[in-house]
């Protein structure tokens, strides 16, 4: 009998392997007698001992019968229909496209649109949007805390609602930073802002619902409502953020996703009498508002604004804050600060998605919040970013002159440059041209619903120091002038 053992695990379960294959595909037949454990073991050089501990898996997972021994057959079950039927070879490739469902469909549809800017890994200069700084003093004191937090971590599952400790740094951070008064009943920790949209998706809409985005917005907010099948739409925004006065009257909205301490990707901050204007519209139509404070703690020309969440007394904000920008992405954590009315269902939609964000990262972050580390880095990030903004925007004036209008705005990690002088499809070329000779550059089109009527870059510059900066700009201005020609 030929029998090809595959390598992988200990001896006799790569033979109990082979020999299952063999009975499931005909080549041993139902009720033929294996060969003597003594015989099988010289003719594959094997030590009797290893085909005995095989013959002893396949009995014991029924596929033999008889004494492991003293004669062993093949189980009678392998000529009935169903074998015959596995062991036909398919006729459909493997690769055969799955039948799946709604939301499977719409969401691989989505995810190939959304690794696009992966591709970029390996640039010399890359200005993709959301690349964390990073900071070898909060990387060490991440590391002391991880490894203490590793020690002493209960092994239990975690409060799905988010470890009681982190909740109550959460609060006092976003008392001191962010003008909100929470309490740890309030807060719910989720896996990043895009595990909050989904799990609002999940509590608050129904197939159809109306869904607000500002236009442009973030897409990972939009996608998610889209394939949970939302009829998504857009309204302006301007240099005041979004515009209130286009917010639409009559039709139910059921949920409004906002950027207003920073807007996503124009960067305007939201003015005051539009943040009245917006709550004021939300308590009267009934409409959740999503509150995405991704990096309203960066604002380089005067103190961070409080959040709409400080001025929301009808309880209408979900607010959502993330550690993706004020630390890093790959930790996977942020935070919800929830109205009494929905508290519970998204504590039960998040134990149900996931039975609770990883304890130890959480203690972890609990600990590095308490010891005074993560202000640091706040204050030391905040520092390097405004020195960063300011080296892109005079390399960019000086390489790139009035081809580029710069969208006014004085926070956050990334600018927003538009290209009034050009086409659409000139930027495409743009951002090839710039890519052969390795640089990033990334197109601001797939941020919105509807065309623009000039195209823009955005241009993050979080993980470039100012000379690599300077280096990517004199390329920019180079790839410009070559496709303007
Ligand atoms: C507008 C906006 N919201 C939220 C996030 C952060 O998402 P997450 O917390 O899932 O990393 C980003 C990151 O790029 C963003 O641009």
């Amino acid at each position: 009998m030929f029998l090809e053992l595959d390598e992988l695990g200990p001896r006799y379960l790569q033979l109990a392997r082979a020999l299952k294959q063999a009975i499931l595909d005909g080549r041993c037949a139902a009720t033929t007698r294996l060969p003597a454990t003594r015989v099988l073991a010289r003719e594959l050089a094997l030590s009797r001992n290893t085909v005995l501990a095989a013959y002893e898996q396949l009995a014991a997972e029924g596929f033999i019968e008889g004494r492991v021994g003293s004669g062993c057959y093949v189980a009678a079950f392998a000529a009935t229909k169903v074998v015959r039927a596995t062991a036909q070879p398919s006729r459909t490739p493997r690769t055969r496209k799955a039948a799946l469902a709604r939301r499977g469909r719409r969401a691989l549809e989505l995810f190939d649109q959304s690794i696009h800017g992966r591709q970029h890994r390996g640039l010399r200069y890359n200005l993709q949007y959301g690349l964390p700084m990073t900071n070898p003093q909060l990387a060490s004191a991440w590391r002391r805390e991880l490894n203490h937090a590793a020690a002493h971590a209960e092994m239990d599952y975690p409060d799905p609602q988010g470890l009681i400790a982190l909740r109550h740094q959460v609060c006092d951070y976003l008392a001191r930073r962010r003008g909100i008064v929470a309490a740890p009943e309030d807060v719910l920790i989720v896996s990043g802002t895009q595990q909050a949209f989904a799990l609002a998706a999940d509590v608050l809409l129904d197939e159809g619902d109306r869904v607000l985005l500002e236009d442009p917005h973030y897409r990972g907010a939009r996608q998610v409502f889209q394939t949970q099948g939302a009829h998504v739409f857009g309204c302006r925004v301007d240099g005041d953020g979004l515009v209130t006065a286009a917010l639409p009257r009559g039709k139910a909205t059921r949920l409004a996703v906002v950027t207003p301490s920073h807007q996503f990707p124009t960067g305007a901050v939201l003015s005051l009498p539009r943040r009245m204007h917006l709550l004021d519209w939300a308590q009267r139509s009934g409409c959740w508002l999503i509150e995405d404070d991704y990096d309203g703690e960066f604002r380089y020309d005067a103190r961070p604004l409080a959040a709409l969440k400080s001025l929301d007394r009808a309880d209408c904000v979900i607010y959502i804050g993330t550690f993706s920008k004020v630390l890093f992405p790959s930790l996977r954590l942020g935070y919800m600060v929830l109205p009494p009315g929905l508290r519970q269902a998204f504590v039960a939609a998040k134990w149900l998605t996931d039975r609770g964000c990883p304890a130890i990262e959480q203690a972890a972050l609990a600990r590095l919040i308490a010891s005074g580390a993560f202000e640091r880095h706040l204050r030391q990030a905040a520092k390097n970013l405004k020195t960063r903004r300011a080296a892109l925007l005079t390399a960019l004036k000086r390489h790139a002159g009035d081809a580029v209008e710069v969208a006014d705005s004085s926070a956050g990690m990334h600018i927003l440059a538009w290209l009034p002088r050009m086409s659409h499809a000139q930027s495409q070329r743009m951002v090839e041209r710039a890519r052969s000779r390795g640089l990033g550059l990334y197109l601001v089109a797939p941020y919105c619903l509807k065309p623009l009527p000039r195209p823009g870059l955005l241009l993050g510059y979080a993980d470039l120091p100012p000379a690599d900066l300077q280096a990517a700009m004199r390329v920019f201005g180079e790839c410009l002038r070559e496709v303007e020609r």
